[in-house]
């Protein structure tokens, strides 16, 4: 920080005003994560000043000789780290990863099937405020309103009826395991391309708690940085027979210069996910949600299809008459950071919500375990319900930095 303090003091208070917010919130985002210290020397490194236009071996820039060996040494590490037979490193972010796909297999027009975003999708999922909407005619399917998880029948019967040309299985927001297996299936019944968007979960597939979309799918997209715990950034999965397609679409089909130094922090990302110690996160990662999860529902909070088996955790809180706007901003108030989001069927609007989102990536890493979860339900509680008794309140306050100050950041 020496330097940015000397040569520019206003954005040096805010990155550390920002440093601070991390360290003394409990940050419960759950595509938010806290990487190492490695991937974040990497991304500041000098590699962020070479253009390296092209693959390796074809590159249209003088000097690549060792940005060519990163980028070669980070797709062969996703390869294996993925049990994949192509991958590309370079696209910028999880948007454009899904932009490179739809771009290079179809048509503007062509049928594109996908999760609905009030039910879980995401926004790149054919959203109409989305390139993917605007582009594409999108089939929507959604969960099923009782069990609120995939039906994947009804999945099956609206594919029969639409044949759409590519299928996304994927969510920003669902709790539940995926059936790629299912979806495969349901795909090659009526011959269209199955894309898995594993963006919330690569990190869990890499630590093998659920499991791997690559076998069954012909593209898996995905970003680095949410439970895999890398760079801000994403890549592309996919079978050797596509590599070209996938390649020239994403350079120099819709990005320009690679981000170097982002790569070479995805390789360090990949390293770091390959290790036994990963594994171990990442069963955490899931253990964590189930308690927090189980805390929640034992002081009355209605969950989402009852529970979680991944992550992420999506609370209903009509019975305790907030919204998901007001429960984000009075958590944010004594330090808990989660973030407002539908609920399948949600009567309210995108910016008001009846939900919110939470996941348990970042606290992992952080090291806090089933205590802290258990008593972060309990801060969750506590403040909703006391949401306006300030001594409850500040006492919720002193407990959540309490829980920061025991478990420092990069203590790990
Ligand atoms: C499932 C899914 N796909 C794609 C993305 C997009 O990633 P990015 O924000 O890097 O474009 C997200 C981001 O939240 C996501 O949840």
């Amino acid at each position: 920080m020496e330097f940015i303090k000397r040569v520019d003091p206003e954005i040096a208070a805010l990155i550390m005003s920002e440093d601070k917010r991390q360290k003394e919130h409990l940050e419960l985002i759950p595509s938010e994560n806290f990487t190492s210290p490695a991937i974040l020397e990497a991304q500041g490194s000098i590699l962020t000043n070479k253009y390296a236009e092209g693959y390796p071996g074809r590159k249209y820039y003088g000097g690549c000789e060792y940005v060519e060996k990163i980028e070669e040494i980070a797709a062969k590490r996703a390869c294996e780290l993925f049990k994949a037979e192509h991958a590309n490193v370079q696209p910028h972010c999880g948007t454009q990863a899904n932009m490179a796909v739809y771009f290079a297999f179809l048509k503007p027009g062509d049928k594109l099937m996908a999760m609905n975003l009030s039910h879980g999708g995401h926004l790149s999922h054919g959203s109409p405020v989305n390139f993917s909407g605007i582009f594409y005619e999108v089939i929507h399917y959604g969960v099923d309103k009782e069990t609120e998880t995939l039906n994947y029948e009804e999945i099956y019967s609206i594919a029969e009826k639409e044949k759409p040309k590519l299928i996304v299985a994927g969510a920003s927001a669902y709790p539940r395991i995926i059936d790629f297996k299912k979806f495969k299936e349901i795909a090659d019944s009526i011959g269209a391309y199955l894309m898995v968007d594993m963006a919330h979960i690569a990190g869990l597939v890499a630590g093998d708690v659920h499991p791997n979309p690559v076998p069954f799918s012909d593209f898996v997209t995905s970003t680095t940085h949410k439970t895999l715990r890398g760079p801000r950034g994403a890549f592309i999965l996919c079978k050797d027979e596509y590599s070209s397609q996938i390649d020239k679409m994403v350079f120099p089909g819709i990005q320009g210069g690679p981000l170097m130094h982002v790569i070479a922090a995805k390789a360090i990302c990949f390293l770091e996910a390959s290790r036994p110690e990963f594994k171990n996160y990442s069963q955490k990662v899931v253990e964590n949600a189930k308690t927090l999860a189980n805390s929640l529902k034992e002081r009355g909070f209605r969950l989402v299809s009852g529970g979680t088996d991944n992550h992420l955790i999506l609370v209903d809180l009509r019975n305790f008459d907030i919204t998901g706007k007001e429960a984000e901003k009075l958590l944010e108030s004594v330090g808990i950071t989660v973030n407002k989001n539908m609920i399948p069927y949600d009567p309210k609007p995108p910016l008001i919500t009846s939900g919110i989102r939470l996941g348990t990536p970042a606290l992992t890493t952080r090291g806090m375990g089933k205590e802290e979860m258990e008593e972060i339900g309990d801060l969750i509680y506590r403040t909703i319900k006391n949401r306006d008794n300030e001594k409850e309140l500040s006492i919720v306050k002193s407990r959540v930095k309490e829980l920061c100050k025991r478990f420092p950041l990069f203590a790990w």
